[in-house]
């Protein structure tokens, strides 16, 4: 199977340093297409350049987020989830590029581009039936999240503090999913209005899968194979002082 990788990602002074993070651990992983999708109206001369740089196999969308619904500005809201409508685009694609009788095998994995990805991932992930699941680093105040399993392998509930009783109390960068449930259930998106914070994931899981469905990867969720990590922004403040810095300089 194809490991298709969505990513949501916008313009800002780290993006291309998060980009590059990307391509380097993508390039160790076969059969992998990355579907970038830019928070922006038109995709940028920098993404496209940064992506024919580095030869994987790439589809190059972008749409940009309403401003009233940006999480940042006056209007910042909590309930506003990031990256959203990027990641529905990336969903719509793929179900116009593989029609319902495709018989491409794929799994579908939402990957940030500020997390960290160890290689073994991505081989856990390939055999996926219907949703796999793993813990996630670094979420929800905790070292690490994780599905709570039983003694038959089988997801029961969330090792979380923050609202475990989420129908799917997992962070975006816990799951994948197999391409032909995407295919078979055209209706499934991301939700965008009314989803509290930490409902994001189960607007989607929910129409796909119940919990028994679920197959725990990583060791039955005791190994930590991805971190969400954040970029702390960097700190310009002497930039415009003195003709510091040359602006044509891309970083
Ligand atoms: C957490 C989750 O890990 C995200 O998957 C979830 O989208 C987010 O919360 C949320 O629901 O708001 P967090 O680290 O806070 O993630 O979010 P970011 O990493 O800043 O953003 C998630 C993705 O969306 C990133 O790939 C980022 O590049 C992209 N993004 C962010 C945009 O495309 N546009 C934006 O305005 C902001
Ligand atoms: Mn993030």
């Amino acid at each position: 199977p194809v490991i298709y990788i969505i990513t949501p990602t916008y313009t800002r002074p780290v993006q291309k340093a998060e980009l590059t993070r990307q391509v380097s651990t993508f390039l160790h992983v076969p059969n992998l297409h990355w579907i970038l999708v830019e928070d922006s109206p038109k995709r940028t001369a920098l993404v496209s350049e940064l992506l024919l740089k580095s030869g994987l196999n790439c589809t190059h969308l972008s749409t940009e987020t309403p401003h009233s619904y940006k999480p940042r500005g006056p209007s910042r809201d909590s309930h506003i989830p990031r990256g959203t409508m990027q990641r529905n685009l990336a969903l719509k694609w793929l179900r116009e590029t593989f029609q319902q009788n495709s018989q491409q095998q794929g799994v579908v994995y939402f990957a940030d581009d500020d997390n960290t990805y160890s290689l073994e991932l991505f081989e856990e992930i390939r055999a996926t039936h219907k949703v796999s699941v793993w813990p996630v680093a670094f979420v929800g105040g905790l070292r690490y999240e994780s599905p709570k399993i039983n003694v038959f392998g089988k997801v029961y509930g969330w090792k979380t503090v923050f609202d475990p009783h989420r129908p799917f109390a997992i962070d975006m960068a816990g799951f994948a999913i197999n391409l032909q449930l995407i295919l078979s259930k055209p209706q499934a998106y991301f939700r965008f209005r009314g989803v509290k914070g930490g409902y994001q994931e189960s607007s989607l899981l929910r129409e796909l899968v119940t919990l028994q469905d679920l197959e725990p990867k990583a060791a039955n969720c005791t190994k930590v194979l991805v971190w969400h990590t954040r970029t702390e922004k960097p700190v310009l403040v002497n930039e415009g002082k003195k003709g510091f810095t040359d602006p044509n300089i891309e970083i």
